[in-house]
């Protein structure tokens, strides 16, 4: 009896936890963190790691984020993506963590929650959705297709990529590898892992051309004037988002803030501007050696 009495006590108990959890869950659904101050969202917002913004990028991907070289040769990040996201965790009284990673590990480590946001040059593609909450656009780039100057006759339409003796790269996980499918269905589809190694496998001719972003190609086309950018690809989900962690409705709203101050105050176009530059800079070595870091001479 006494073990009944034990049982249905704590059944009840149970029910009642969940209870409370779904009206919290519903009291923070209601709550509309898009019309809070930076100052009311503050304390509102967790991180996994507390007084830290946890970041993850994919550093093959200049003008956004890329390593460029010190003057001791010593690789160091550098690019839009990276002044925005400290300019974002000044904003919201945080020290910045990057850790880079693979593009698709990062969209894997913002779905597992490993971190709070993700900036990858992310387009709003809808899919992604269930992996991470997206911020306002904060940059607007088009998509194209690359190949080398020697080949550049061959590609003068999307149709022309689409032939099953070519091999046309594209990123895994990214949107390209999407539209590499969708405009080069008979070709074979090489996905890799870096933007860097497509555009050295294109340089060295083991790939025909590659579906790139325009700005990532013409950044790299100023490293490697043999890169010849040969046409704009059509593309929907237009723009770049920062990804924040899905359960961070909080970090959202106050990423949206600090993205809004960033465009105002004149600072992401300098952020842009200055990435363009150090990108075509001479010290910038521009591809990633196997271990993910800039090659260094000698
Ligand atoms: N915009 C594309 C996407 O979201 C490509 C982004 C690749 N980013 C990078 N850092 N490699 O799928």
């Amino acid at each position: 009896m006494k073990k009944l009495m034990c049982l249905i006590l704590s059944a009840v108990l149970m029910l009642s936890v969940f209870a409370g959890c779904a009206s919290q869950k519903q009291d923070a659904d209601a709550i509309d963190y898009s019309a809070m101050t930076i100052e009311e969202l503050k304390p509102l917002i967790k991180t996994i790691t507390s007084g830290k913004l946890t970041m993850v990028t994919s550093p093959d991907f200049a003008p956004y984020e890329f390593y460029a070289l010190s003057e001791n040769n010593k690789p160091t990040l550098a690019g839009f993506d990276i002044a925005l996201a400290h300019y974002i965790a000044d904003f919201l009284g945080l020290e910045l963590e990057i850790i880079p990673m693979d593009f698709d590990g990062t969209i894997t480590e913002l779905s597992t929650g490993k971190a709070d946001i993700g900036m990858a040059g992310y387009s709003p593609d809808p899919e992604r959705e269930k992996s991470m909450l997206f911020s306002d656009i904060y940059y607007t780039g088009t998509q194209c297709f690359v190949t080398t100057q020697a080949n550049k006759d061959q590609f003068t339409a999307i149709a022309d990529t689409n032939k099953a003796e070519y091999q046309i790269g594209a990123q895994v996980g990214s949107i390209q590898a999407k539209l590499a499918k969708a405009n080069s269905p008979d070709a074979d589809i090489v996905e890799l892992g870096k933007v860097t190694d497509i555009i050295a496998e294109v340089l060295n001719g083991k790939l025909d051309g590659a579906y790139v972003e325009t700005i990532v190609a013409e950044a790299y086309a100023k490293n490697y004037p043999d890169l010849y950018v040969a046409m704009d690809v059509p593309y929907e989900a237009a723009g770049n988002v920062v990804g924040v962690n899905k359960s961070n409705a909080p970090l959202q709203a106050a990423v949206n803030l600090a993205i809004k101050a960033a465009i105002d105050d004149g600072s992401l176009a300098q952020f842009i501007a200055d990435a363009n530059e150090t990108a075509a800079g001479n010290t910038y070595e521009g591809l990633l050696s196997e271990d993910g870091v800039v090659p260094t001479e000698g």
